[in-house]
């Protein structure tokens, strides 16, 4: 199976998701956001004039969160879906945010942008989709300036995070295989491979930092997560199938996996446990 054959590796499948109409893009990727920036950036640096770069930034999560905390900063926020781009604009013109600028641009490629140019730069679960990311974290290390004090941080799911985890086991039980090739949702689950493609990017002193959160669904919520336009489902779909039947077994194969996995407690939640690594490299 190749890389392509997986539909959140194809920059276009990320237009199905949108165009969303949200002033303050939150979920559960908002909480790792957070903790990526207080990792990354030090405290000293809160109100000081700091440029971030977002990659793959989606609807903006990072950037409209980072924009008013680090109200002083400079934010330019890139995804290759135009979906995404006007769904942040929408929250940036709404929002009134003066400090963040959102452009259509290819993460593996950004040569409109001046070397050296950033402080700070991160893709939350967005390089983990890229078909090329030693070619984007190398992108990512020309932008970053060279005063030994720029960084960069990657936020990218462990093997058990709830939806990549319930997925395969899904596809796992279904079929009685195990999935030929790692989905790109895991892409980056080995903390080693994380290390060593931040290293060969050219970055220092890496570190991979491991962190979870605990996310409440509502029991007659938990098929919300089984739409085919995010590319992370999309990809099991195709999988096994793609036609209506196979997709409904699919669903209703999931729906018990998580029942079991995670039965629901007395307020009617499954407790589901989100896991991701946020590798953080420095540039001399
Ligand atoms: C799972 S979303 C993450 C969005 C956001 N960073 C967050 O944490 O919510 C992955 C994003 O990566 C973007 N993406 C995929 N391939 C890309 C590429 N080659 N260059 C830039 N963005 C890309 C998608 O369009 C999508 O918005």
């Amino acid at each position: 199976m190749s890389l392509r054959t997986f539909s959140s590796y194809i920059p276009e499948s990320w237009n199905k998701i949108g165009p969303l109409k949200i002033l303050n893009p939150t979920g559960m990727t908002l909480q790792f956001s957070i903790d990526a920036l207080n990792l990354t950036i030090p405290k000293s640096k809160e109100n000081e004039k700091i440029k971030i770069l977002d990659v793959g930034a989606g609807i903006g999560v990072l950037s409209v969160y980072a924009s008013k905390y680090y109200s002083n900063s400079e934010i330019f926020a890139t995804d290759i879906s135009t979906c995404m781009i006007d769904s942040l604009n929408y929250s940036i013109e709404g929002n009134k945010l003066k400090n963040v600028v959102a452009k259509v641009m290819d993460g593996q490629n950004m040569e409109e942008l001046q070397s050296e140019s950033f402080d700070y730069c991160f893709s939350m679960f967005g390089l983990i989709y890229f078909p090329d990311r030693l070619k984007s974290l190398k992108e990512m290390n020309r932008l970053l300036k060279s005063n030994n004090q720029s960084k960069v941080s990657i936020g990218s799911w462990q093997s058990d995070a709830f939806l990549p985890m319930a997925l395969e086991k899904t596809y796992e039980k279904l079929t009685g295989k195990k999935l030929a090739t790692k989905q790109p949702a895991l892409s980056l689950d080995d903390k080693d491979l994380f290390k060593s493609e931040l290293e060969k990017a050219g970055f220092v002193n890496v570190q991979i930092h491991s962190i979870g959160h605990p996310i409440n669904i509502p029991v007659e919520r938990i098929s919300d997560y089984l739409k085919s336009e995010n590319p992370v489902v999309d990809d099991f779909f195709k999988l096994i199938g793609d036609d209506e039947l196979s997709i409904n077994k699919f669903k209703e194969t999931f729906i018990t996996l998580v029942s079991e996995l995670f039965p629901n407690n007395e307020n009617g939640f499954h407790t589901v446990q989100w896991n991701c690594f946020i590798g953080i490299g420095e540039k001399l």
